[in-house]
C-alpha cells in the first residue's frame, strides 16, 4: 500500500517541478520546490486518494488546484473509463503534463483500485 503513495508523491513532485515558477520577488529555496502537501501525507490508500482529490475535488465539481486548469470530475465516472484515461496519460496518448507525471507512477493495479474508488464516489 505504501508503495502506491510513494509513487504518486513522486509523480506529483515531478509534475510540480515541471511547472513551478519561483515568485518574482524571492529567490527559490529548497523548501519552496517541494510540493505543498505531498510530503506530509501518511502512507495509506486514503491519503493517496486524497492527493487526487486535491485537484479533482469530488463533491461539487470544485477546482481546488491548479485553478488555471479545468479539472474534470472523476468521482462517479465509470471505472473502465477512468482506468483507460490513466493508461492514456501513462502511454502519452493523452498529453496533460501533470496527469502524465502522476499516471507514470501508477501500475495497472493501482489504476484499478483508484478507479474503483472514484467510480463509487459521488
Ligand atoms: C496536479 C493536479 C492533479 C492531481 C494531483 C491529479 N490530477 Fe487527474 N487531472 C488533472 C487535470 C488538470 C486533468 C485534465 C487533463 C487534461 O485536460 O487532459 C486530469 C485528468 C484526469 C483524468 C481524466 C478524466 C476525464 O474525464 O477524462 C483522470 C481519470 C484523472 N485525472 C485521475 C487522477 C487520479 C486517479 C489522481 C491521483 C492518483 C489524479 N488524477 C491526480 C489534475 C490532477
Amino acid at each position: 500500500m505504501s508503495g502506491l503513495l510513494i509513487r504518486i508523491v513522486i509523480g506529483i513532485a515531478v509534475a510540480f517541478a515541471a511547472h513551478a515558477q519561483p515568485p518574482a520577488d524571492k529567490a527559490p529555496t529548497v523548501n519552496e520546490k517541494k510540493p505543498p502537501t505531498a510530503m506530509k501525507q501518511g502512507q495509506n490508500f486514503e491519503n493517496a486518494v486524497a492527493l487526487c482529490t486535491g485537484c479533482h475535488g469530488i463533491s461539487g465539481y470544485k477546482t481546488a488546484f491548479p485553478d488555471v486548469y479545468h479539472v474534470p470530475k472523476i468521482g462517479g465516472q465509470q471505472a473502465t473509463y477512468l482506468v483507460n484515461a490513466l493508461k492514456a496519460y501513462k502511454s502519452g496518448e493523452r498529453s496533460h503534463p501533470s496527469m502524465r507525471a502522476i499516471a507514470a507512477t501508477l501500475t495497472e493495479e493501482d489504476m484499478k483500485k483508484l478507479a474503483d474508488f472514484y467510480a463509487g464516489a459521488k
